[in-house]
């Protein structure tokens, strides 16, 4: 039988959670890998899933991949790009392995890549990318069921991007930090984790300004080298600790975040009732000792409320007084954990791009499935705050996105075993 997670909830999470290195940050690292023929160390790499198949993607190519015994400290060397054709059975498991097309375009002038998979959260086009690639000089065509990218020359231009797409941006900068002249990426993505990527290649020798905001301008360069870099905190998996907290009435504080990031999140905290603190070091602490009030969230691009939180925020908001509605603004199929929630007691109801949810609610343990990596943190939250045991299915979407879960939450005092 395949593995599930067992969690007796009811019982306040109390204590201290170090934060991992960013999932979605640490993918673009990696894939940025190939822009050089250097040596590149990355570091504080969170340990999950969807590491280790980037990974085994970059192999594909070229790359010699050493993990060290700690699991976060990750060398890699690709002094030579041995295929631009990723094998198809490889990058259809996950979204951020469509970016070895940028890098490859930018290190190889060519690849070839069918459309990446991911989660199924919405229809998730890739127009974005191409319009970048294309605006460099390359040839972007349908080979069979894969995109083909070409380009003799690369050369800078003018992007304009019709959505902030996070991966489209990356994907592009990619492109361009190998490019003649000067790109400039207007309403580029300016989420914490683009800038890392960005921060990243100017650390390998590219030249680019105006990273984490709406306009990126990079001259492009002939070579980059190697780096020794490390990976920024995860701001989804704090948040994620800290509503799991939230939702137990517990007091929880995450350390070795960067608690700017965590604004949009921490402001609905405090306007539920939750008294949040945060420190110099990169600590934010939750303490939800009062009756958790209902509260409106739109999920919108950075710096406003992260899409990749609404699925654990409604499930924290099913344990405050009131009505709350939390609106879809960046996928038009987020709401996968809807149906879970119900299955524990949740009052909550889908309402066109939003979720209404009545509180609080008296949640009870019942079997439940993680159907992508947020609607399974959706899932955790909820069980936490339930009387009685839920069962977790489905967990793999989970071990892609959250390192150590179970060592992190045993800590704060749940009752959780993996079966
Ligand atoms: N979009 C377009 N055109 C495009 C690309 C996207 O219209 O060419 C639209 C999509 O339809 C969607 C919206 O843009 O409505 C958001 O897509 P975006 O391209 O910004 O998302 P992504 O780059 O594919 C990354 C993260 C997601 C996270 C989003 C939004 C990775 C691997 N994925 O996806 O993370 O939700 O940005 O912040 O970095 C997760 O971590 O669980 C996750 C799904």
């Amino acid at each position: 039988m395949p593995e599930r997670f067992l969690i007796q909830g009811g019982r306040p999470l109390r204590g201290d959670v170090t934060v991992s290195g960013s999932k979605n940050a640490a993918l673009y690292a990696v894939a940025a890998v190939l822009l050089t023929a250097d040596p590149i160390t990355l570091r504080n790499v969170p340990r999950i899933a969807d590491i280790h198949e980037m990974a085994e993607i970059l192999r594909a190519v070229g790359t010699h991949v050493e993990v060290e015994a700690d699991g976060e400290t990750i060398h890699f060397h690709t002094p030579e790009i041995t295929s631009v054709v990723p094998p198809a059975e490889l990058v259809t498991k996950l979204r951020a392995s469509f970016l070895v097309m940028g890098a490859l375009l930018g290190r190889a002038r060519e690849a070839e890549c069918p459309p990446p998979g991911g989660d199924v959260i919405g229809s998730r086009p890739l127009d974005v990318h191409f319009v970048g690639f294309r605006a460099l000089g390359a040839t972007v065509q349908r080979r069979g069921s894969s995109f083909h990218v070409q380009a003799a020359r690369l050369r800078g231009g003018r992007v304009f991007f019709d959505y902030p797409s996070v991966l489209g941006t990356v994907n592009v900068m990619f492109a361009a930090v190998l490019a003649e002249g000067v790109t400039t990426i207007v309403n580029a993505a300016p989420e914490p984790e683009v800038e890392m990527a960005a921060d990243m290649l100017v650390a390998m020798g590219a030249r680019i300004r105006g990273q984490g905001t709406p306009t990126i301008e990079i001259e492009g360069v002939p070579t980059l080298h190697g780096a020794d870099f490390s990976i920024i905190p995860d701001r989804l998996e704090a948040g994620t600790y800290l509503l799991a907290g939230c939702a137990t009435h517990g007091d929880v504080r995450v350390t070795n975040a960067i608690p700017h990031h965590l604004d949009s999140l921490t402001a609905k905290m405090r306007e539920m009732g939750v008294t949040v603190t945060e420190d110099a070091s990169g600590g934010i602490r939750a303490v939800a000792d009062r009756v958790l009030q209902a509260t409106q969230v739109q999920a919108v691009p950075y710096p406003g409320f992260a899409t990749d939180l609404h699925p654990p925020m409604a499930a924290a908001l099913t344990q405050a007084a009131g009505v709350s509605l939390v609106h879809e603004r960046v996928y038009d199929n987020r709401t996968l954990y809807v149906n879970e929630l119900r299955k524990l007691g949740a009052r909550i109801i889908i309402g066109g791009d939003s979720v209404i949810i009545e509180g609080p609610s008296a949640l009870s343990g019942s079997t439940v499935r993680a159907l992508d990596i947020r609607a399974g943190a959706a899932v955790v939250v909820a069980a936490l705050a339930a009387e009685g045991e839920t069962v977790i299915q489905d967990i793999g979407h989970l071990d892609r996105g959250y390192a150590d879960l179970q060592a992190r939450l045993t800590a704060l005092g749940a009752e959780i075993r993996r079966v």
